[in-house]
């Protein structure tokens, strides 16, 4: 099927990224990963042993990122709906995160222990149009915040990709119930037409706040 002027427009803003080509030359899966690391050098969001569940995962750029930083003592849990290729270290879950048989199996998997950091890096495929992407984006963004409440340790740390947009001020409002200290980052290697953002919630208050507003 011939490609259309939009996905050749894309390839080649891909191939001529700087951030692509940095993704090559340091072996990582994806250019996800340097927004990622640069707010973790600006916010310090992991620790040596820290326990981090990574949804959204493939093709695995952030949690070989954690991996390195969590180190041996460390644990990464990664979800996707996609396969990845496995990364050693890594213990990956297939599945739709909206379904809770998927949720199930990651309460399980976790077997009662805690996770220290939350990454959610969930995006839906993108239809183009606003008002289909826009709130599918947000319900991932909330079913996220939802398994940070349920999951996360005292002072944990969650970090989730978020579209500007409608429902995006209810989401942050909803975020700082939980948080002693939320911030938004925009980091270098999102794209600044894209209305992508990630917040990053630090100092997890357990039992404070609903998830998810109800107006
Ligand atoms: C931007 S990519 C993540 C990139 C990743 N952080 C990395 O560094 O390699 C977004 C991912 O979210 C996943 N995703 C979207 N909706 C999902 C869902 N409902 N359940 C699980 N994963 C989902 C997509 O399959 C896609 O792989």
């Amino acid at each position: 099927m011939a490609r259309s002027k939009s996905s050749h427009l894309w390839l080649r803003e891909h191939h001529s990224d700087e951030f692509v080509k940095l993704a090559r030359v340091q072996n990582y899966r994806s250019r996800a990963v340097f927004k990622l690391k640069e707010i973790d050098q600006r916010d310090r969001v992991f620790r040596a042993g820290a326990c981090v569940l990574d949804l959204g995962a493939a093709p695995g750029g952030w949690s070989e990122y954690a991996l390195q930083r969590v180190g041996e003592r460390g644990k990464i849990i990664a979800l996707d709906v996609l396969e990845i290729v496995p990364i050693r270290g890594v213990e990956f879950i297939r599945g739709d995160f909206r379904e809770d048989s998927v949720l199930e199996k990651l309460i399980e998997m976790l077997a009662e222990r805690k996770v220290d950091v939350l990454l959610s890096d969930m995006a839906p495929d993108q239809s183009g149009k606003v008002e289909i992407d826009q709130p599918k984006s947000i319900h991932l963004a909330e079913l996220a915040l939802e398994m940070a409440h349920r999951a996360l340790a005292p002072g944990g740390i969650f970090l989730v990709k978020v579209f500007q947009g409608a429902g995006f001020d209810q989401f942050y409002r909803d975020v700082k119930q939980g948080f002693s200290k939320v911030v938004i980052r925009k980091p270098k290697a999102s794209r600044a037409r894209s209305r992508e953002v990630f917040l990053l919630g630090k100092g997890f208050k357990p039992g404070q706040g609903y998830p998810i507003s109800t107006n």
